[in-house]
């Protein structure tokens, strides 16, 4: 790859993972899956409409395959060892920096060698994508795993224009500095010109830091660094809305739903969740709601039924797989107590499913339960309200997802107040239809403007303000 490569890419996206996972069968053939996860759902519309670069793993440990074409996109993957998996990805992103950032739902573990293997991941990262830009591009850094980009990439292009997206939510003073690597993980940040975050309280978090950890001065939202005035603000990211309502409007989808529930045995209320398999999205506390309502009579299977969808997720980090085993454990005994020959009161999924059906399951579901303990924003909430174009069901979810401070008309909810999840969960089920319609119609409106375009136009104007 040289100069040729290079001027191709007027913007590049790097992020850890490709929007595609490279899936290999046992004869060795090869193909590839879309990744999972909400920063895939939100950035590949964007990328792919601007004929973007992405810079990204492929999701097997190994060589990096060439560069590839696929759906509009330039896809430029960076390989990862068995080794990088273990420490860089598994070790300091998903065992150190994922809980910690997530309020300690789970508690962080802090090991110089996971620590060792991030700074030489970020690095190899930066050089893909130094070789990748185009002169004066724009490159838009994502997530936790990727902070110490933005400075190792400004040093080694000084003429790109860098912006920074935290797609998870941004700790307070009190629990970041529990990182040993706490100045380090500052620093990689102010390489960037912006620096986004989901929430207010994560950029005026980040802002403190810079101000108490480095001294730097700041105002408002910019702070003063090395010449340069780097600004952190919140953009709180979307779906593309327009697009999610035509797949669910579509004829087949509409069917589809109908099918479900007939499939379901034709229970009067359906309950869902759909989320990656996360010990933040409080699907055990779903899971021990349901079992109190069927054993205090309050709700009866199979008239009600719970199902809920997870993909496996991270699969060997210790704390995923004990709270797989758990919720496996809550299901088969939800099931045993209360289900029938008719059915299961709870269908449980340990899959990943294609749009076109989960956007099916949305359209069937009378409840949308999405309860994490903490979360950047929550895509699938989202994806609930835009999929309801007939204004039907209700949606429960938590206060500490990022987007209850949008979706304001939903049941709000805390997950560690059980008491209160069962209440907010049986208004929900009992909810009169020309009630539940208003308060869909409301997040509906909302969300038909804070769409997608919305925001990464607005993170990208912004950005380019920066670069003038
Ligand atoms: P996170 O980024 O933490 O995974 P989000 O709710 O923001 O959480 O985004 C999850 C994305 O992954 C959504 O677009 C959702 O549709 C998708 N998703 C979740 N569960 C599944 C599943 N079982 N099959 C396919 N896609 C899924
Ligand atoms: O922002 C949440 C996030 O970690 C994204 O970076 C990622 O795309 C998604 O969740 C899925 O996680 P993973 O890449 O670890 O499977």
């Amino acid at each position: 790859m040289g100069d040729k490569q290079r001027s191709e890419s007027p913007v590049v996206v790097v992020a850890n993972r490709l929007p595609v996972d490279q899936v290999v069968a046992a004869d060795g053939s090869v193909s590839w899956t879309r990744s999972p996860g909400g920063l895939v759902t939100a950035l590949e519309p964007f990328v792919a409409g601007r004929g973007g670069a992405w810079v990204g793993w492929s999701g097997k440990a190994g060589d990096a395959p060439e560069p590839f074409e696929s759906g509009g996109m330039h896809l430029v993957p960076v390989g990862l060892s068995e080794d990088d998996v273990d420490l860089y990805y598994e070790g300091f992103s998903n065992a150190s920096l994922w809980p910690l950032y997530h309020d300690v739902v789970e508690k962080p573990e802090y090991h110089r060698t996971w620590w060792n293997a991030y700074v030489q991941v970020n690095r190899r990262f930066a050089e893909k994508a130094a070789e990748v830009a185009a002169e004066g591009a724009i490159v838009w850094v994502h997530d936790y795993q990727l902070q110490l980009v933005p400075a190792m990439l400004r040093q080694l292009r000084p003429d790109l224009t860098i912006g920074f997206f935290l797609h998870i939510p941004f700790p307070p003073y009190e629990l970041f500095t529990q990182l040993p690597w706490r100045y380090a993980i500052v620093e990689g940040l102010l390489g960037a010109d912006l620096i986004g975050f989901q929430m207010p309280a994560g950029a005026s978090n980040f802002v403190q830091l810079a101000r108490r950890l480095h001294d730097l001065p700041a105002k408002g939202s910019t702070i003063s660094y090395d010449g340069r005035t780097i600004t952190a603000k919140a953009f709180p990211i979307s779906i593309d809305v327009a697009d999610f309502e035509s797949l669910a409007r579509r004829p087949e989808v509409v069917a589809r739903a109908q099918e479900i529930r007939q499939e379901l045995g034709n229970p009067e209320k359906v309950i869902l969740g759909v989320d990656r398999l996360d010990y933040t999205k409080g699907i055990a506390v779903r899971l021990e709601v349901f079992l109190e309502l069927l054993e205090d009579e309050l709700v009866e299977a199979p008239s009600t039924v719970f199902v809920q969808v997870a993909t496996p997720s991270r699969e060997r980090v210790e704390h995923y797989v004990t709270m797989r085993e758990t919720i496996e454990q809550q299901v088969g005994h939800i099931n045993g107590v209360f289900g029938s020959t008719s059915g299961p009161a709870v269908h449980y999924f340990n899959q990943s499913m294609p749009r076109e059906e989960l956007a099916a399951l949305y359209r069937a579901a009378d409840v949308m339960l999405v309860t994490p303990y903490r979360d950047g924003m929550n895509l699938v909430a989202k994806e609930y309200v835009a999929a309801r174009s007939d204004n039907g069901g209700t949606l429960v979810l938590s206060e500490f997802a990022g987007a209850a401070a949008e979706l304001k008309q939903a049941y709000l909810v805390n997950p560690h107040d059980k008491d209160g999840v069962k209440k907010q969960l049986l208004r929900a089920l009992r909810a009169e239809p020309a009630e539940s319609a208003k308060a869909m119609k409301a997040m509906r409106r909302h969300l038909a403007k804070h769409d997608l375009e919305h925001w990464a136009g607005s993170f990208f104007a912004a950005l380019q303000a920066e670069a003038q």
